[in-house]
């Protein structure tokens, strides 16, 4: 039976119709139709892309586009694009990129770039036989492929390997095709789909006709056919060192390397504080690769993987103090790309890889690195000295003077009254009702 209050074809309905909807629905006056429209392009074109970029838009949702400077990686002077609604995260990034720029940069090393994907299925004949069988069908697995491979395998990626896997231990009669990639510069999510896809099809195929199975064996259920997100393959290291001498002191904190590091062993040891800290990671990758276009879900879902590779979950970064030297390292899994998909089509996207020189992928890997790694760094040595919310907060002060709707006077007045106190809501808006009490009193 229909569930008669279900809207069905919505995606159907134009915007203007879309945003009827939320008039009727939420009881609201006309006014936030172009209210809704302010936040629009007034360039159609760019605003094409926009809508063209997801289902049911009713306007875009802004976020601020911004840079750093002063990364220097493996000794080249970077300008990173940031992306973010964190306030205190492009800060961080840009304090923690010169202060280590004075001191060597960041050095990135690319270990891998293999991604993969599995068709899993099942099939209840003898295992086997199959296991026998399989050298047989990879040649007729790839060459049906070649319609979608080709054009990659002309630039030298393509299918690297596959493998059959029989793995009851999940599922009675379960298998996968265990398929691994060279995507090159693109991240490569719609061409691995397309391959896997196109994998089953010729499987079922190679069950149905070729002739080496029973009227039973004929029988095989595709389960399902996709790329993972786990992507230990494609890995990038980076390291940032200096002798421990020149971080003594740093922010009044005597033994700084030595506390930096008892926190980043905290963080290896302790669940809690690992999520944490690795949150603190991913604020600088997400922030440029959403920038870049790139799959920031993704690159979450992988990464967090690789923190519980071990079975239990942990810092993905490490510090160490060896002969009178401090170093501070990470190696993670990414799978980026710098063309197709939302790189292609957003014009800032496509901005900001500019601003980065046009990387390869391979470099764009490096650069999400460091950014992690220069997020981590700035978090860590907030907390081990002044504290979290003295900076937090006083980036958060501009947006809680946007929210109290502040005059300008009033703004320069509450920006010196809190500069050297730590900020929040209640406090800020507190002194701003005495002052604008004491003014109409007097
Ligand atoms: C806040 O976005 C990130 C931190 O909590 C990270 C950390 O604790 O290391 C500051």
């Amino acid at each position: 039976m229909q569930n008669k209050k279900l809207i069905r074809g919505f995606s159907k309905r134009n915007k203007e119709e879309r945003i009827d909807f939320l008039i009727e629905r939420l009881g609201l006056t006309e006014q936030i139709r172009n209210w809704l429209y302010t936040f629009e392009s007034d360039d159609s074109d760019f605003q094409r892309i926009i809508d063209e970029l997801s289902e049911n838009p009713v306007s875009n949702y802004h976020m601020p586009f911004c840079i750093a400077p002063n990364f220097l990686v493996n000794g080249v002077s970077r300008t990173f694009p940031l992306v973010t609604e964190e306030s205190s995260v492009v800060a961080a990034l840009g304090k923690a990129a010169a202060f280590w720029a004075e001191r060597g940069g960041f050095h990135t090393e690319i270990t891998g770039t293999e991604k993969k994907g599995q068709v899993h299925f099942k099939w209840k004949g003898n295992p086997e036989k199959l296991a026998v069988l399989f050298p047989g069908f990879r040649e007729k697995l790839m060459a049906d492929s070649f319609g979608i491979t080709a054009r990659m395998e002309a630039r030298g990626g393509g299918i690297t390997s596959l493998e059959l896997r029989y793995l009851p231990e999940i599922l009675p009669d379960y298998y996968q095709l265990d398929v691994s990639f060279e995507t090159l510069d693109a991240m490569g999510a719609n061409f691995i789909n397309s391959v896997l896809e196109k994998l089953a099809e010729s499987l079922l195929q190679i069950f149905a006709e070729s002739g080496l199975f029973s009227a039973e064996e004929k029988d095989c259920e595709i389960i399902m056919a996709i790329l993972s997100n786990h992507t230990p393959g494609s890995r990038v290291k980076v390291w940032t060192e200096c002798p421990v001498s020149e971080l003594a002191g740093l922010d009044g904190t005597a033994n700084f390397a030595e506390k930096f590091t008892e926190a980043v062993h905290i963080a290896q040891n302790d669940v809690s504080r690992a999520v944490t800290h690795n949150k603190g990671i991913l604020n600088g990758i997400d922030a440029l690769s959403i920038a870049t276009g790139n799959d920031f879900r993704a690159i979450e879902a992988g990464v967090h993987a690789f923190a519980a590779r071990n079975g239990k979950y942990a810092s993905l970064s490490h510090s160490e103090i060896s002969n009178g030297q401090f170093r501070f390292e990470m190696e993670i899994p990414l799978a980026v790309g710098v063309v197709g998909g939302t790189t292609a089509v957003h014009p800032l996207a496509k901005f900001a890889l500019r601003i980065l020189d046009d990387p390869s992928a391979k470099e764009l890997m490096g650069y999400l690195a460091v950014a992690g790694l220069a997020s981590n760094f700035a978090a860590i040595r907030a907390l081990i000295t002044s504290g979290i919310q003295r900076g937090h907060m006083k980036m958060h002060l501009s947006n809680i003077l946007s929210q109290l709707q502040v005059s300008e006077n009033e703004r320069a007045e509450i920006q010196k009254h809190f500069a050297d106190k730590t900020v929040s809501y209640s406090e800020v808006e507190n002194f701003l009702n005495k002052k604008r009490n004491a003014k109409t009193t007097s």
